[in-house]
């Protein structure tokens, strides 16, 4: 095929770097985009020391040319790596990774630095970028500058620059080089004109082919997500101000399988309130068609997104306007400032220093400003619509644990969400952008065409026990109850089908029983039915001393310790609590300890155990 042939030509990013008078590759390993723009952040600063620099997509490239490395003179190379779920490289990181693992390439002579991007919410903290760091060393490579790891749950970005400070002072002293001063505010891609384009060719939103939306195709993907019609969408919730909706979409049709556990993945847009916002803001003309062209011919990423297409449906379907920017967005910003009290605010932002990196985490992470605030407190503050398209990060799907079991319902897919909103320290109010998509989308009655959105499935590793009398405990408060309800409707089904099925163990918290119990009388009827042998519940907010899941388990050691010391059983932990599944994770390394008579080390060693079984699972978010 042509792209085959493309990545062949790709391949060598060695020749590339010859070719084009090149000593910097810096590799991201990144599935949201973040890691990509810090690589290219990295690889535009090495013009500052005479270093041109290039980003590449390890997946295009062939990895092993890394041994051709000290063939370059003063060459150096830097991975930006995140590590996802349970300690995962990305999908465009994967091959890779394991050509580190399995290979023995000697690496002598290869310069390298290593930047993590992780999450300490999660217990496999930047496991992949750690990995890689020490990996190389082991085959032989030069580390210029220690790892640095980057914590998405505080603040990435500040971890980032302090990391890339150090890292040019390394490589200043490394190389023997001195930082030229030179600025390089290149833009990466050159606006062109589309007027004469014929509509047809003109996106509209799609992902990336054209007009799939319209012309539907097997098998749909990440590139190529399914138009799902809404079935359902209700509300979950008895009472207070809070909302979780119930939502199924339908599948019917459409060839698309699914397994419980898996995750679904819904592309959402922005509100058009806010994208009309920034339209005013700029004095644009958001219905003009337009093409984002990158200047590096070499590379083989030619536009940052979907292009052409108008700055609406660029604001609406491909860019993020509703996160807080980063510091490199403030840097740009500066040079359309004509005030020069907004200038002299950006600049302090966009500055590394002490109190720069304190305004920028009071006045955009603090008081949560995104790129519509900033300009309208920034009012003189008018960059060009096409260099702000260029800069802003792209527009992400959002993933969802599906809460049905195909064995019940293999045409449709369940989600449980909660939507988000609420106010800013700058009094205004912030919504989640695919919550309030959703939300806005019910059923309409019969007649009218329905209301539909983007989807696609991903395969999670959260699953069920191959065998069906295998006990389980689940411990899901909030909307961590979604895979479970899949689970147990996957298991009653079995039961009904005459199968034995094992104990089934559930665990489950909210604020307040009259409020946010969600699904409560479908989980009383599998208790009378037999199906779930335990529910034990927590209400927080119900009296004044807080209940949580975690108090309850620690008061059934001996239930649990039954279970999986006793019957080899599994145990499964899901939901968006913040400090929850490691809470968990430290009550069952006690039990373990104290019920099956270990040390704390062996217990730690037996729960290690039980997650390379796949006895211990957690589907957590943050
Ligand atoms: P966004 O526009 O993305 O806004 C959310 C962001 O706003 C947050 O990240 C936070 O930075 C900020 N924010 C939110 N509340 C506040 C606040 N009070 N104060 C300050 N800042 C705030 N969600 C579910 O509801 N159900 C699920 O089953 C589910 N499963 C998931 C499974 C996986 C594997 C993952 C990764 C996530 C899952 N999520 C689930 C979360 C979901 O993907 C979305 O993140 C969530 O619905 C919010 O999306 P949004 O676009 O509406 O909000
Ligand atoms: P709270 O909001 O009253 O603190 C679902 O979000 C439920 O999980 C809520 O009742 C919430 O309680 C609770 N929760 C919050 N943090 C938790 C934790 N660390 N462990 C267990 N449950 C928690």
């Amino acid at each position: 095929s042509l792209s085959s042939i493309e990545q062949t030509s790709n391949s060598s990013f060695i020749k590339k770097l010859k070719s084009t008078g090149r000593s910097l590759v810096v590799f991201y390993g990144s599935q949201t985009g973040t890691a990509e723009e810090f690589a290219g952040r990295i690889a535009k600063e090495g013009a500052r020391y005479k270093m041109k620099g290039m980003v590449a997509d390890p997946e295009e490239c062939d990895m092993a040319d890394l041994v051709e490395m000290k063939e370059i003179q003063k060459s150096l190379a830097i991975f930006c790596i995140a590590t996802y779920g349970e300690g995962d490289p990305t999908d465009n990181a994967m091959d890779f990774y394991e050509w580190l693992q399995n290979g023995d390439a000697d690496l002598e002579g290869l310069n390298y630095a290593v930047f993590g991007l992780g999450n300490k919410t999660y217990e496999h903290y930047n496991e992949i970028a750690i990995y890689i760091d020490q990996r190389l060393e082991e085959l032989g490579a030069t580390r210029v500058h220690e790892i640095g790891l980057g914590d998405d749950d505080a603040n990435i970005e500040d971890d980032f620059v302090s990391w890339k400070e150090k890292l040019w002072e390394s490589v200043c002293a490394h190389y023997g080089i001195e930082e030229t001063g030179e600025e390089s505010n290149i833009r990466q891609y050159k606006l062109v004109d589309c007027s004469d384009v014929l509509p047809e060719r003109i996106f509209s939103g799609e992902i990336s082919r054209l007009k799939s939306y319209e012309n539907q195709r097997f098998p749909f993907d990440v590139k190529n997500p399914y138009l799902s019609k809404i079935l359902v969408n209700r509300e979950l919730h008895k009472s207070g101000d809070r909302s979780c909706m119930h939502i199924e979409f339908d599948i019917d049709g459409s060839k698309m399988r699914y397994d419980t556990g898996d995750h679904v993945a819904v592309y959402p847009k922005n509100s058009s309130e806010l994208v009309d916002k920034i339209g005013k803001l700029l004095n644009a003309d958001l219905d003009t068609v337009f093409s984002l062209l990158n200047t590096d011919e070499e590379s083989s990423k030619k536009h940052p997104f979907p292009c052409p297409c108008t700055y609406r449906t660029a604001l609406t379907y491909y860019l993020d306007i509703t996160s807080n920017p980063r510091t490199h967005i403030m840097k740009e910003l500066i040079e359309y400032a004509s005030d020069p009290k907004d200038q002299e605010k950006l600049k302090l932002m966009a500055s590394s220093t002490p109190e720069g990196k304190k305004e920028f985490h009071e006045w955009i992470l603090r008081d949560n400003r995104n790129i519509v605030h900033i300009l309208e407190d920034l009012p003189s503050v008018k960059p060009d619509l096409d260099h702000l398209c260029e800069l802003l990060p792209r527009l992400q799907c959002r993933y969802y644990s599906i809460s049905s079991s195909p064995k019940v319902y293999p045409k449709s897919i369940h989600i449980t969400a909660v939507l988000v909103d609420y106010v800013t320290p700058t009094n205004r109010i912030n919504k989640g952008v695919a919550t309030n998509l959703l939300a806005q989308l019910k059923p309409t009655i019969d007649e009218l065409p329905q209301p539909t959105i983007p989807i696609y499935i991903r395969r999670s590793q959260f699953r069920l026990p191959p065998k069906s009398q295998t006990p389980i405990i689940m411990i899901g408060p909030g909307t961590g109850l979604a895979p479970f309800r899949g689970f147990i409707q996957e298991r009653d089904y079995a039961r009904k089908e005459g199968r034995e099925i094992g104990e089934m163990v559930l665990y489950f918290g909210c604020r307040k029983k009259d409020e946010d119990f969600i699904y409560e009388n479908e989980l009383q009827e599998y208790v009378a039915n037999g199906t779930l042998t335990k529910l034990h519940l927590a209400f927080s907010r119900d009296q004044p001393e807080k209940q949580y899941v975690t108090h309850l388990l620690e008061q059934n050691a001996d239930e649990l310790w039954n279970i999986i010391g006793g019957k080899n059983g599994h145990l499964y932990v899901c939901g968006d609590a913040r400090s929850m599944a490691k809470d968990v994770h430290s009550i069952i390394v006690k039990v373990v300890m104290e019920k099956g008579q270990m040390t704390n080390s062996q217990a730690l060693n037996y729960v290690k155990k039980m997650e390379q079984q796949k006895r211990y699972s957690a589907d957590v978010w943050s």
